[in-house]
This record gives C-alpha cells, structure tokens and sequence, in this order.
C-alpha cells in the first residue's frame, strides 16, 4: 500500500502556527502526516482521532516517538467534546480536518472506495450504521436516486438508480456497481461515469456531512483564545458549509475572525506531485 502524502500540509501549519505548551486536536489522523509535522514544529501536544480502526498501528508508532506529547482515539470527530473531557482537556488551541478518504483506504480493496475494486459495495470508514450495499438494497428507487443527486448532484440520478435496482442480482462488487451506473450513462470526458455515484453513497454511507456540521458547531466551546480551526475539505458540498458556518462565525465582531477570504489551493507543483490534491481547498478561522 502507497503512503499517504498529506495535502496542503504547509499552509496547514501556516495557519496553525503550532508553538511550545499548546495543545491541538487532529480529527482526521489517516496516515499521522499533520500530526507528525505538528509535534514535530513545537514542543506541544496533539490529541488525534480517526474513525478508521486500520490507522491504529501508525499512531502507536508515532506514540512510541512522542509518548508524553501525542494521543490517539478511535473515534468519530464529531465526539470531540467527549475525546478532549477524557483526556481532562477543555479547550484546545488548534483543530484541524483533513476530510477525504487517505490512501489506505482507496487502496484497500476489500473496502469497495474505488470503482476498480474487486471488494464489496462497502464503502464505510469505520464506525459506519450500514454499508453502501445495504443502503442500495433497503432505499427504493426514488430514494437512491434522491442520495445519488443530494450528495453528488449527479444529473442522471434517477437514470442510475433504475438500473441499479434492476441489476442488482449481479451486483456484487464495486466494479459491479461502477459497471452497472457506466451501461446507462454515457462517458463525456475524463472523469468516470460512476465517480459521483460513489462519491454520493460514500458521503451518505459515512454521514460525512453531518459530521462536518456536528463538529463545526462545537467551535466556540472549545477554542481557545489565539485558537484556529483549518479545514481542508475536497469537494463543494463540504467546502460550501465550511464557508457559510466560518462566515456566521465571522459575522459575530470580535469573536472570530476568517483568515482565509478565500480558500487556499494547492499548487501547481504539489498537484503535480500528489494529483490526488487537485481539488483540496483550505480555509481557516480563528478564534479571538
Ligand atoms: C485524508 S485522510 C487524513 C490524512 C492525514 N491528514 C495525513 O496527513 O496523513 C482522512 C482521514 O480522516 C478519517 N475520517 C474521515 N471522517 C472522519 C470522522 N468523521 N471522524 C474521524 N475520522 C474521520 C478517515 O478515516 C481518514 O483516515
């Protein structure tokens, strides 16, 4: 399996400026990049979680290297409040989101990410209700097709769910289910017919948008002064609510302020090192 290579990772750590004593949360710890450079910058702490139980292995390594500095939790970020009680930590002075999928998981085959995959329709990143083999097989047509359009906006969602549903004896892995969207809709240009189907019944599959929300609103308690929360997210769904709830944030003077009018994107170099970056968007805020 290839490493990770986190994305964005030095505007990352521009924004978070991490300095001696301070304490910051990671909730997407995938492959431990951002963490690494963190604990790496300062003589601070990071508490980190990831909903994955695959990445557990990395962080004991990397609490092996920083065994009073870094601490890891399985967990879903949106119990961050929970996380950071039990840890004795009431406010942080840093948190920060890599959303998306890490390599290991789009490499893992058994866990159906990719339309190559040969695995089931899974789809899940641990600590998930259901599988998106589940979801096909209990949602009526209608209600496919309302998932595959609210989390993709994917045109011929109806399109594809019908054929879903017809298909769906023969649907056993996800190059099955990416063959069956490609036989109804035609290819226009480079990017694959079954890319937004999957995409939408990873993000309902995982709640990704509800997570977001879930943590975002827990901003305020658990900021410190001087604290900043950097979001790197990786398509408009998610980056559309990171901008409107930093912009109601920001409406509220002398609370907080947005340090990214607009988003920051990778550059052409690091795109053309790590393509899997091309469509990251960085946006930070800071707590006054
Ligand atoms: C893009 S990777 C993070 C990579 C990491 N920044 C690095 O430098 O190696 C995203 C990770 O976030 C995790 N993740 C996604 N949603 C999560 C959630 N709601 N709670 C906790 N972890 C989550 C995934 O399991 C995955 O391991």
């Amino acid at each position: 399996m290839s490493e990770h290579i986190p994305v964005l990772l030095n505007g990352v750590l521009d924004f978070l400026s991490p300095a001696d004593g301070k304490v910051y949360f990671d909730g997407t710890f995938g492959g431990g990049g951002y963490s690494e450079a963190i604990l790496k910058q300062a003589d601070c702490s990071v508490i980190a979680c990831d909903r994955d139980d695959l990445v557990i292995p990395i962080a004991e390594k990397l609490q092996a290297k920083f065994p009073s500095r870094f601490s890891f939790v399985h967990s879903k970020f949106s119990d961050i409040k929970q996380i950071l009680a039990r840890q004795n930590v009431q406010k942080v002075d840093g948190i920060v989101l890599d959303l998306g999928l890490s390599n290991f998981q789009l490499e893992d085959e058994s866990r159906g990410f990719s339309f190559k995959s040969k695995g089931d329709v899974d789809m899940t990143m641990g600590l998930c209700d259901e599988t998106a083999m589940d979801v096909i097989r209990r949602c009526s047509e209608e209600q496919l097709a309302n998932i595959i359009y609210s989390f993709s906006e994917e045109r011929f969602s109806r399109r594809i769910a019908k054929t879903i549903k017809k298909n769906l004896r023969y649907i056993k892995t996800a190059e099955d289910l990416a063959n069956a969207v490609r036989s109804c809709v035609r290819r226009t240009g480079k990017i694959d017919q079954a890319t937004k189907t999957f995409q939408a019944l990873r993000i309902f599959v995982n709640k990704e948008l509800e997570e977001l929300k879930l943590v975002l609103s827990e901003i305020p308690e658990l900021l410190n002064s001087g604290g900043k929360i950097v979001v790197v997210s990786f398509h408009s769904l998610e980056d559309r609510i990171v901008k409107s709830v930093f912009r109601e944030y920001g409406q509220e003077k002398g609370v907080f302020e947005i340090l990214t009018k607009k988003p920051v994107a990778p550059s052409e170099r690091e795109v053309a090192n790590n393509p899997k970056s091309r469509s990251a968007k960085l946006r930070a805020l800071l707590r006054l």
